[in-house]
């Protein structure tokens, strides 16, 4: 380690609220914060308690007060509609400003929740920010999921207002938004005011009750408005995000922190300038989205650009060289599965030799495990450093990277390299004793965390202490397993909830679970990530029929499928269920996931000793081969 790096990374953890004021300084203040960390309720931190700023005038109007109005803030650039629009700093603030007074319209004041159910549109953009603006909080919904899905987080939240659009498109096909919405707020047991309805050009939705307006209706009357003064803890977001349970989880964000830690994060990770252009290949109802493609390029004053599409077949494995060409982007964001997808369809780089790429110069990778070969054909062909790190929707930025803006780190391939300042990653054995370089163990974060990380779940104080923070205490358990090397290099090997990775979208194996019990011929039922060369894993489905249950096994299977799709959505990517006679248990009756997923992906495993039947291991296996998972 040298020492620029060594001497931030030191600093940062021995002295966080020194290191974190002299962050805070950076951002704009409506009154500075006088006392920078609270630490009288753990695991309950505060940051900059006494702060008082707002989320939008960090975005938009702060650049604009630095004369810096007419520089571009978003480009928007949709292959799979043709169409592409760029907004200034000014322009931006003149949309979001006027869409927040059509929002305060409505009856939605400070605190109260909004639901954002959109594709990947410039309006998606305009209504996170928008509620920042008039101190709202957003809750933004992925577009791949199901109206159920939507129904517990309008439950959860308890929203006022519903955003949305006509549809949104995935290749070859048009995702209709309003039936999903509708559903959703059929079952929903909480009820919203009103939905607002961004219609899109020649795929415009039938509105029909008094409860629905179009977006054009919204602002027709609508005044401009100024932002609000908030609270650095008060919330600026909730994002939910899978546990191990079908229960989401809400991960919140407050004000404050999180502007400090991600601006700072744009120019010490990522080696961004505000005179830069940023893309984040990522979709809005992600972290990733969240964090990359809206707040911290925004709150860095740079361009950052909204992209509706995909890494192939938009039109080609072209369509991100193109782009990087098109609007000369510096550094890029993405998962590596998008990389994989363009791998498989262009792996000479055929199409990616059409483009100018001069003014590129890194490439970050997150979301799930980049494996090795994925990042040296990438960085062949790019020329550029790929970069992998890792983060989590509770962190909302990077715990480990290599700290571009610091000071350029030597990859080791598949590793994540080291821990970002501001946290104090440690591993630790099950036996709760620490490890020595290169030994496995979980990976936990000492507390308290920095600024912009989550500071506890919406409505669920209890849950977060019990979920993150009991095992360890002192800690912020990850659920990531791994281990760190003798020069610090973080290695993350796996999870060690049911959480799996698929395509970098984040599930619960559990949530799938729930649904498959719901099947009338289903009796149990265990669902595991197995590994899948493009989307990293894959889940599926094994299923134990209940007795005298005479269906064929490949309509059950067939149900099964429809079920995953229509009560979580297309995002879990759940195309098989195999039907099998018995599920293997331990003698105290646990399901041997692990065992399974072993198998299906032909690792070692041990027999436990405490195997209820050693015998049904071999089934399983004959299963998985008779079902193409396994080839024999
Ligand atoms: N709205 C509705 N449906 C969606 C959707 C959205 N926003 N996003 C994905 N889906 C659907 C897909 O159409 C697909 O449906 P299908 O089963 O009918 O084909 C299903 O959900 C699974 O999608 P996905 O897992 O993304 O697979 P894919 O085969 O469509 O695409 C990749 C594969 C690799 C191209 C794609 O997963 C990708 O670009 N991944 C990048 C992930 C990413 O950005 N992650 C964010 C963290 S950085
Ligand atoms: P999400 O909350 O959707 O961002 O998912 C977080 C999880 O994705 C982490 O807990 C990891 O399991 C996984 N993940 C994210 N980034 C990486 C990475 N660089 N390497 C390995 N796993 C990762």
């Amino acid at each position: 380690m040298s020492d620029k790096f060594k001497g931030i990374y030191d600093k940062s953890i021995k002295n966080p609220e020194e290191f974190w004021q002299e962050a805070s300084n950076e951002i704009f203040w409506f009154k500075k914060p006088t006392k920078i960390l609270n630490k009288s309720n753990p695991p309950f931190y505060k940051w900059f308690e006494d702060g008082i700023t707002n989320t939008c005038y960090n975005a938009l109007d702060v650049h604009i007060d630095q004369g810096r109005g007419k520089n571009i803030a978003l480009i928007f650039d949709s292959p799979i509609t043709g169409n592409k629009s760029q907004f200034t700093f000014e322009e931006l603030r003149s949309k979001v400003s006027i869409f927040a007074g059509a929002l305060r319209a409505q009856g939605v004041n400070k605190g109260e929740r909004v639901i954002i159910y959109m594709p990947m549109i410039p309006e998606a953009v305009i209504a996170m920010l928008a509620c920042g603006r008039i101190g709202a909080i957003h809750s933004v919904v992925f577009g791949g999921f199901a109206s159920s899905e939507l129904a517990s987080r309008i439950n959860d939240s308890k929203a006022k207002i519903l955003i949305t659009a006509s549809c949104g498109f995935e290749p070859g096909r048009k995702i209709e938004y309003k039936p999903l919405v509708d559903q959703a707020i059929k079952i929903a047991s909480h009820k919203i005011d009103k939905v607002i309805l961004f219609q899109r050009k020649g795929h415009e939705a039938k509105l029909n009750s008094l409860n629905e307006i179009s977006w054009d209706q919204a602002i027709s009357n609508a005044q401009q408005v100024d932002c609000v003064e908030m609270n650095s803890n008060e919330f600026s977001y909730i994002l939910y995000t899978s546990g191990t349970t079908g229960i989401p989880k809400g991960i919140v964000r407050d004000i404050g922190g999180h502007i400090v830690a991600l601006k700072w994060t744009m120019k010490n990770i990522y080696n961004i300038n505000s005179d830069d252009v940023w893309w984040s290949a990522s979709d809005i109802g992600w972290i990733v989205g969240h964090s990359y493609i809206v707040y911290a390029p925004l709150f860095k004053g740079c361009t950052t650009l909204l992209y509706e599409g995909k890494p192939v077949g938009t039109p080609d494995a072209g369509a991100f060289w193109k782009i990087i060409e098109n609007y000369k982007v510096k550094s890029m964001f993405t998962a590596p599965t998008a990389l994989r997808a363009i791998k498989k369809e262009d792996p000479e780089g055929k199409l990616l030799r059409k483009y100018d790429l001069s003014k590129f110069k890194s490439l970050f990778l997150a979301g799930e495990r980049a494996d090795p070969d994925t990042i040296k054909w990438a960085e062949n062909l790019l020329n550029v450093p790929i970069i992998d790190h890792w983060w989590q929707t509770e962190t909302g930025w990077a715990i480990s990277s290599n700290c571009t803006g610091i000071e350029m780190m030597k990859t080791k391939y598949g590793s994540a390299y080291k821990a970002v300042p501001g946290y104090d990653v440690k591993i630790i054995k099950p036996n709760k004793i620490a490890a020595k370089p290169n030994e496995m163990g979980d990976i936990v974060v000492k507390l308290p965390l920095p600024p912009g990380t989550f500071p506890t779940l919406w409505n669920a104080d209890q849950r977060y202490r019990d979920n993150y923070m009991f095992n360890y205490q002192g800690y912020y358990e990850t659920y990531d397993s791994g281990y760190m090397d003798e020069d610090g290099y973080i290695w993350i090997m796996s999870r060690t909830d049911d959480v799996i990775n698929v395509a970098g979208h984040r599930l619960s194996t559990g949530a799938i679970e729930e649904v498959l019990s719901e099947h009338q011929s289903v009796a149990e039922c265990a669902v595991l990530g197995i590994s899948d060369k493009l989307k990293g894993q894959i889940p599926i489905g094994l299923v134990v029929l209940k007795a005298g249950v005479d269906k064929d096994h490949e309509t059950i299977s067939k149900e099964c499928v429809q079920m995953v799709r229509d009560k979580i959505g297309p995002v879990a990517a759940f195309k098989i269920t195999i039907v099998i006679k018995r599920l293997p248990k331990t003698r105290s009756g646990k399901i041997l996931r692990g065992i399974i997923r072993k198998i299906a992906d032909k690792e070692e495993y041990k027999m436990p000793a405490t195997i209820d039947d050693p015998a049904i291991l071999n089934e399983i296996k004959n299963d998985l081969i008779k079902n193409n998972i396994l080839k024999n």
